[in-house]
């Protein structure tokens, strides 16, 4: 690792079946040396992820930044406070400060969606756009960010607006359309209800959808009958560890 590449904040994007980290190169966006991946454990509590971490850390040797991490819940100045689709002995967890102690290094813990927010606000689809924009990730459960002029407005959890009596991400996330087999018109249906929800209620100025399934938004995106302008997000599987490394380089929340 270069003199450069060593105080470079390094991201940890967090998964379901992966863990993977690189350093991020600010200036760029971009991952400053190649990504690794290492399973995800199962059962993946607190402190069997906070020894993969270290494991990933150190295959980056000479790494020495501040190191941001991906959590599929809310996180409050580190602490986890929900488990939707995480093992239940998350909640509770002061995240930052396990990961500071297993790892050596200084680590501030972020939700997926926010850190997906950041990143496609500073550089990708959202760029340079002002005004209210809702960044939504649909996978197992849906993710939000919400930014205002780029500032992020933490820990939205919209994906558990309660639509017709149901939890929204349980008929609208990509995994309902997995596990039901659902056409695209079909889940196309199911995410204008969630989207005019979201409308009714925030009147934004753009969504940006992301997600594994959003390098396959020309399937499903024009098919949305809603008002608001819905793009595709750009940084695609980079979203995660690009976002994290940026939270982690401003100190946190
Ligand atoms: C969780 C959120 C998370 C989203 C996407 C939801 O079930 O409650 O915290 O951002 O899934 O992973």
């Amino acid at each position: 690792m270069s003199d450069q590449t060593r105080d470079l904040p390094f991201g940890i994007d967090f998964g379901g079946s992966g863990i993977k980290g690189a350093p991020v190169d600010l200036g760029t966006g971009d991952f400053a040396a190649e990504r690794v991946r290492i399973k995800t454990p199962k059962p993946s509590t607190p402190e069997a992820v906070a020894g993969v971490f270290a494991e990933l850390l150190a295959s980056f040797d000479d790494s020495t930044g501040s190191v941001g991490v991906t959590v599929p819940a809310v996180v409050r100045h580190g602490v986890v406070s929900s488990a939707a689709n995480i093992d239940a002995s998350w909640i509770g967890t002061d995240a930052d400060a396990l990961f500071t102690k297993a790892t050596g290094r200084d680590v501030h813990v972020v939700n997926d969606a926010d850190a997906a927010g950041l990143a496609e606000v500073r550089y990708g689809a959202a760029m340079g756009r002002g005004g209210l924009v809702i960044v939504t990730t649909l996978g197992t459960g849906i993710g939000s960010a919400i930014l205002y002029d780029g500032v992020l407005v933490p820990n939205s959890e919209l994906g558990h607006l309660e639509i017709d009596g149901h939890d929204a991400e349980s008929r609208a996330a990509n995994s309902a359309r997995t596990r039901e087999d659902l056409s695209w018109q079909h889940w196309a249906k199911r995410l204008t209800k969630y989207y005019r929800t979201l409308e009714m209620l925030f009147s934004p100025d753009l969504f940006v959808v992301g997600g594994g399934v959003s390098k396959e938004a020309d399937h499903f995106l024009p098919l949305l009958d809603i008002s608001t302008e819905i793009i595709p997000a750009e940084l695609r599987n980079k979203a995660g560890v690009v976002g994290a490394a940026l939270y982690a380089s401003e100190g946190g929340g």
